[in-house]
C-alpha cells in the first residue's frame, strides 16, 4: 500500500513503515543543521496483534496517525513498543493513546518514569526485561536493552521470523528517505544520479550523525555490538534513515569502526580566525597536504556548523586545529570545538595546532596542552606566530610532510 506521496510503505508482509520525512526542521536537536532533512521511522508488525514500534516528532502527529490508520485497515494497535524516549520518537505516545485507548505500552523499567514525566502516562504499561518475548500471533518480539546508545533506557526490538531488528537510533542517519525506505530504493535528496548505492549516498550523513549525536558513547555501543552480535539480522529498521537489508554488514561495521574511534588516514583541518591570518595558514597546510596526496578536509569554524567538522574528526587520523590567541586564551569557537572533542572521548588521534598572535601567543600551547590531556599525540610542537602568516614564520610544509607519513 502507498502513502500521499506515493513511497512503497510495504517492507515485507508483515512490516509496514509508517514514519514521516522532515524537510522543514532547519536544526536537529538545537545543534545540528539538515541539509538532506531527517526522517524519523516508525514500524508496525502486523499479526494477530498489531505492534507500533516508536513513533515519531511533535510536529506530525496528522501525517503519523493518518499513516498508522492507512496501514492498519480499519483495524485496532495493540502494542506501542517504545524502545527509545528521546522526544524525536516518543513525542505522540499520547497521540497514540488518544487514538487507540486500549493500546498497551510495551517497554523497560527505566523508560516508565520518562513516559510519566513527558506524558503523565502510568497506566497500561507492560514493563520488559532482558530477553523477554512478546507474542503476536505466528510471530513474536524480543528485547534487548543498549542502554546508553544513547540514552539510558534505550532498547532494540527483535523479530526473530524476519530477522528483524529494530534498532532505535542505532545505525541511523542524517537525511531524509522520501523516494523509498529500503536501501534498495532509498536516496539521499538529489543524488540519484551521482552515485547508485545507498550506503556511499548515506556514509557521510551516517557519519555526520554518529559523530554528533552518539559520539560520547563508544563503549556502549561496542557493548551493545557484543551482545547483538549472537543475534542473527537480515534486516536492520532503525529509527533514522534508511531501512538497511542489503547493507546490513556495512553499517554494523561502519559503528564498530566509529565505537572504536578507528578512523583513516586524513587530515580534519578546522579553523578559526578574525581577520585571516589564521585562515592563510589552514589553507597553506591543506595546500600542503594537497601536494603530498594526504586527504583533508578544510572546516571554517567561524562560518560553519561544528557538524561536519566534528564528522570529519571521527572520519580522520589527524586533526589540524588553528585559532588566534583572543583574550590570553584560545579564540572561543575553536576552543568550543577543541571541548566537543573532548567531550566525546574521542582516542588515538595524532594532533596539531596553529594560529596567530599579536602580542603574547597562548591559544598554540593551551590547545596543545587540552590535547596531551585527551591522550592525543602532537604531529609537532605547535605552530604560534605573530601578526601575518607567511611560509617562513609558519612552515606548513614540513608540518605536511610530517604528516603524511
Ligand atoms: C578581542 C581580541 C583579543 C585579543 N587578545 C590577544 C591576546 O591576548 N594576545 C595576543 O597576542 N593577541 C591578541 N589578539 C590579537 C590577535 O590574536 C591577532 O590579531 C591575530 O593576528 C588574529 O589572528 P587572525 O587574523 O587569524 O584572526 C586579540 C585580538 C582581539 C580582537
Ligand atoms: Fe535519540
Ligand atoms: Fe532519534
Amino acid at each position: 500500500m502507498k502513502n500521499d506521496t506515493d513511497m512503497n510503505t510495504k517492507i515485507s508482509e508483515r512490516i509496514r513503515y509508517v514514519g514521516v520525512n522532515d524537510h522543514e526542521k532547519v536544526i536537529f536537536e538545537g545543534l545540528w543543521p539538515l541539509p538532506f532533512g531527517v526522517s524519523y521511522n516508525s514500524y508496525l508488525v502486523i499479526d494477530e496483534k498489531i505492534a507500533l514500534i516508536d513513533t515519531a516528532e511533535a510536529a506530525f502527529s496528522a501525517e503519523f496517525l493518518a499513516n498508522v490508520k492507512r496501514e492498519t485497515r480499519g483495524r485496532s494497535v495493540d502494542y506501542l513498543i517504545v524502545n527509545h524516549m528521546e522526544p524525536d520518537h516518543s513525542s505522540l505516545i499520547s497521540d497514540i493513546r488518544d487514538a487507540y485507548p486500549d493500546i498497551k505500552i510495551v517497554t523497560n523499567a527505566k523508560a516508565v518514569p520518562m513516559i510519566k514525566g513527558y506524558h503523565g502516562i502510568t497506566d497500561n504499561i507492560l514493563v520488559i526485561r532482558e530477553g523477554d518475548t512478546l507474542p503476536l500471533g505466528e510471530t513474536s518480539l524480543s528485547f534487548h536493552m543498549i542502554p546508553m546508545v544513547h540514552w539510558p533506557e534505550t532498547m532494540v526490538t527483535y523479530l526473530a521470523e524476519e530477522k528483524t531488528l529494530f534498532s532505535g537510533d542505532a545505525f541511523g542517519t542524517f537525511g531524509a528517505v522520501d523516494g523509498g525506505i529500503r536501501d534498495t530504493e532509498a536516496h539521499l535528496c538529489g543524488w540519484l544520479d551521482k552515485s547508485p548505492d545507498c550506503f556511499t549516498e548515506f556514509s557521510d550523513e551516517m557519519t555526520r550523525y554518529y559523530s554528533n549525536i552518539v559520539g560520547k558513547y563508544g563503549q556502549t555501543v561496542q557493548a551493545a555490538l557484543k551482545k547483538l552480535a549472537g543475534v542473527e539480522i537480515e534486516r536492520i529498521c532503525s529509527t533514522h534513515g534508511p531501512v538497511w537489508e542489503k547493507h546490513v554488514a556495512d553499517v554494523v561495521a561502519r559503528y564498530d569502526r566509529l565505537s572504536r574511534y578507528e578512523a583513516e588516514r586524513g587530515v580534519c583541518i578546522a579553523y578559526s580566525t578574525m581577520y585571516g591570518n589564521t585562515a592563510k595558514a589552514a589553507k597553506s597546510l591543506a595546500a600542503e597536504l594537497a601536494k603530498r596526496g594526504v586527504k583533508y578536509a578544510l572546516h571554517n569554524l567561524c562560518t560553519e556548523n561544528l557538524s561536519y567538522a566534528y564528522r570529519d574528526v571521527f572520519k580522520y587520523d589527524t586533526i589540524a586545529i588553528g585559532a588566534p590567541t583572543y583574550n590570553n586564551d584560545i579564540f572561543p569557537p575553536a576552543y568550543t570545538f577543541m571541548y566537543g572533542i573532548g567531550a566525546r572521548l574521542v582516542k588515538n588521534r595524532r594532533f596539531f595546532a596553529f594560529g596567530s598572535y599579536t602580542w603574547a601567543g597562548a591559544s598554540v600551547r593551551l590547545l596543545d596542552e587540552m590535547a596531551k590531556k585527551q591522550g592525543f599525540e602532537l604531529i609537532s610542537d605547535g605552530l604560534s606566530f605573530p601578526q601575518g602568516y607567511s611560509p617562513e614564520k609558519c612552515d606548513m610544509a614540513s608540518v605536511a610532510e610530517l604528516m603524511s607519513r
